[in-house]
């Protein structure tokens, strides 16, 4: 392969570690680059400013689906929403919009509840917890369980195989483990459904082309379970970060939590869960920034970097809950992959954390916030641990 031009040296373990810095240098100074991001992350056009990331989300010309990417194609596809392309695209997520309602979210308010107030009376009674392992990852993970109606009884055991197919557990006796449960399980709401979504999204059919095949419900059932968690686990994480940072908004939120949901926007822009999205593809030369990416290119476009942009946000890396929402952060995405769970997320960071700080008034790090280390991916933007301590 001919070597590409604007190829640029990019420091994976500082890129993951120093995630902000990294990006705000690159924005300033090579906006548009290409990148090796190591065996484990692949390689691609990192855009980071936020007009391209935006005019990207949008542009006709970048695709998703590898299928439509003649220089890409490889005849093998991953048929769930974020990998699929008009009109397949069209039809699922209007399937995915029906059943995921304003409703199905509300249903699903007082079980988080009560697994927030269960996990803080079991916190309450030692002095430091990890906050992640306590607390921000059993909510995301009951609410996956529910969405996918997973009998109580293989709960405990649904835990293990999520962590396969998110990617943080590596044995592949367990991975088989996962995808065999998951189709033992979407198979059984085909012919049992019940009263959770991919129950509904089994039976929906949609006016122009019929129900979900087997394979796509199999892969948007997996793609319900990664988009789903880490996501929100570094939301609510993120969001302690912030304000336990910030301590007179932490103190002004704690007055009037009203002011809560502002907080968690703010967090949404100034410390974005997802950092770069899943891969798109050129099928014609793009130009961004001055920069022509050829066709046939995989495109790397960070969220959490178009959210500091400094030309869109003034003063984008202080955190301030009341800042003017009108610039509309880019955190759940743009154009026709925009989060459908993001009404859902919401809601569960709004619960764990307005719960959180309602009943540990002393709440604070245990380390400092310099100590803590970053989950090793450039997708996702979070701690790997947040020890705190409660009292
Ligand atoms: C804080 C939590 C979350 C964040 C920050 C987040 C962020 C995002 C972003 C940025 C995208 C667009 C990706 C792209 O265009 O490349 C996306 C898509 C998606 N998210 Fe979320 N998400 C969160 C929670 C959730 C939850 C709870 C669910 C469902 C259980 C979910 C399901 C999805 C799905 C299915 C897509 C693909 C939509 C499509 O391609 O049409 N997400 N999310």
């Amino acid at each position: 392969m001919t070597a590409l031009s604007n190829e640029t040296d990019f420091p994976v373990d500082r890129a993951v570690q120093d995630a902000q810095r990294v990006m705000a240098q690159r924005r300033a100074g090579c906006p548009v680059g290409h990148v090796h991001a190591g065996a484990s992350h692949g390689e691609g056009w990192l855009v980071t400013r936020y007009d391209d990331v935006m005019s990207l989300m949008t542009d006709p010309r970048v695709k998703r689906d590898r299928r439509n990417v003649p220089e890409q194609d490889t005849g093998e596809g991953h048929e769930s929403l974020l990998y699929l392309d008009p009109p397949d695209h069209t039809r699922i997520r209007r399937l995915v919009n029906k059943t995921f309602t304003p409703r199905a979210v509300e249903h699903l308010r007082p079980k988080i509840e009560q697994l927030a107030d269960e996990l803080l009376d079991r916190m309450a009674e030692q002095g430091e917890v990890d906050l992640i392992s306590a607390y921000a990852l059993p909510i995301p993970m009951l609410v996956i369980c529910e969405l996918l109606g997973v009998p109580e009884d293989d709960r405990a055991d649904f835990t293990a195989w999520s962590e396969a197919i998110n990617g943080t557990q590596d044995d592949p006796a367990v991975k088989r483990e996962a995808y065999a449960y998951l189709e033992k399980l979407v198979a059984d709401k085909r012919t049992r459904p019940g009263d959770d979504l991919l129950s509904a999204l089994a039976v929906a059919a949609s006016e122009e082309g019929g129900a979900l095949s087997e394979t796509e419900l199999l892969h948007n059932a997996e793609l319900l379970l990664v988009a789903g968690h880490d996501t929100t686990v570094f939301l609510i994480a993120n969001t302690v970060l912030a304000l336990l940072g910030a301590p007179e908004q932490l103190a002004e939120v704690r007055a009037e939590p009203g002011l809560l949901p502002a907080a968690i926007e703010e967090v949404l822009r100034y410390d974005s869960p997802v950092n770069i999205s899943s891969q798109r593809w050129t099928t014609e030369p793009v130009t961004l920034s001055g920069v022509t990416v050829p066709v046939g290119q995989p495109l790397l476009v960070s969220v959490m970097s178009a959210n500091r942009d400094p030309a869109r946000f003034d003063d984008p890396d202080r955190f301030d809950t009341h800042r003017d929402q009108s610039a509309r952060h880019l955190g759940f995405g743009h154009g026709i992959h925009y989060c459908p769970g993001a009404p859902l997320a919401r809601m569960e960071t709004h619960t764990a954390v307005g719960k959180l700080i309602e009943r540990f008034p002393d709440l604070r790090l245990a380390v400092s916030p310099d100590a803590l280390t970053m989950r090793d991916s450039l997708l996702m933007h979070g701690p790997t641990t947040l020890p705190v301590r409660l009292s």
